[in-house]
């Protein structure tokens, strides 16, 4: 028998078509990272409702959520693909874990804070203990690792927070959970300022036609001190010159800065290229998500078949934790 895998848990929430923010900053690394552990990537529904959202829209959603990462190349017959609701047992132990986490732990999170700013008039319970439960996501399977984008990094140290706690108070019963990190953590939005989000409308989506992505990179901002083509720019401060770092070769990297530095090209030049190549990665994913979509039932089939393979782990980790909690049994 094979040495046994480390077990890895992340997740998504369900916007639909996902980003290039999330693909370069998450879900490259979770196709990656699938024949090196044992894999559990979820749908967080139950996340989602803590800021208002459209009801009727929410099923679609979550099954584009699917067909977005099974086009981005994650095999659901190698790892765990299931949605948060499907499990209740990650709404129990969350519950639980709400007494053992300090108030001022969730009031200087970062998230939180932006997002009580964002919905100044929703700021819920919920919203609050939104790390709490994702803490509850990642330990229900005693996960080691958890790969994220940077700005997920403070609520992993909270989880690990949280199970070291736990197991001081009610004996060993958790690891400590640790995050993975990508080469490109943080992805800037096309407004060249803040992370590339939807709520902030400055992305590209992972669907979107040619002639929508161009249209929105040909206005994304640059180095804001070029005003002309004729002025000089600096490719360190240009987000578009970040993003062509990721998606171009070194030869055209290279002859973008050069050209950029000696004001020989302007941004439009640069750009078509970036586009080009963009487009190009593109493509694949796009044709996947095609056939996914015109076969959504075996979409949910996968969906609804990989939570029973979640909830017999979280089954059993919850019978451990009410143990360890003495609830009469
Ligand atoms: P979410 O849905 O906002 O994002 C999913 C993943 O994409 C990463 N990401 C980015 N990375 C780089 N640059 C960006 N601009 C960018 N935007 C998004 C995120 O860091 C994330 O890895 N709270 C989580 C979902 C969650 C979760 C969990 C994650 C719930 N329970 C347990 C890990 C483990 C969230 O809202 O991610």
């Amino acid at each position: 028998m094979g040495k046994k895998l480390k077990r890895l848990f992340s997740g998504i929430q369900p916007t639909g078509e996902i980003h290039i923010g999330n693909y370069q900053g998450a879900i490259k690394q979770w196709v990656k990272l699938i024949d090196k552990y044992e894999c559990f990537y979820c749908i967080v529904d139950y996340h989602a409702i803590t800021i208002e959202y459209n009801v009727r829209e929410m099923p679609d959603k979550i099954l584009k959520t699917a067909v977005c990462l099974i086009a981005c190349g994650l095999n659901p017959e190698k790892c765990v693909l299931f949605v948060q609701s499907h499990v209740p047992e990650h709404t129990e132990l969350a519950w639980v874990l709400n007494t053992v986490t300090a108030i001022g732990d969730l009031q200087r999170m970062t998230q939180f804070k932006e997002k009580s700013q964002q919905h100044k008039g929703n700021v819920n319970v919920g919203l609050f203990t939104y790390p709490v439960l994702q803490a509850a996501d990642i330990i229900l399977y005693k996960a080691d690792v958890v790969p994220v984008g940077e700005d997920q990094f403070q609520h992993v140290e909270l989880s690990r927070r949280i199970a070291r706690k736990f197991n001081a108070l009610y004996g060993k019963t958790f690891p400590e959970p640790q995050h993975l990190s990508t080469e490109s953590p943080r992805i800037i939005g096309l407004d060249g300022q803040y992370k590339m989000s939807k709520s902030r409308n400055n992305y590209i989506g992972i669907l979107e036609s040619d002639e929508i992505i161009w249209e929105k990179i040909s206005r994304a901002v640059t180095d804001p001190a070029r005003k002309t083509k004729k002025d000089p720019g600096n490719p360190e401060i240009c987000n578009m010159y970040s993003l062509h770092k990721l998606y171009s070769s070194r030869e055209e990297i290279e002859n973008s800065a050069e050209n950029c530095k000696k004001a020989s090209w302007g941004c439009l030049d640069c750009k078509r290229i970036l586009w080009k190549n963009i487009v190009e990665s593109l493509k694949p994913i796009k044709q996947k998500a095609n056939e996914l979509e015109n076969n959504i039932d075996y979409v949910h089939n996968i969906l609804k078949e990989n939570a029973d393979k979640s909830r017999k782990i979280a089954k059993e980790t919850m019978n451990e934790v009410r143990e360890k909690l003495g609830i009469l049994i």
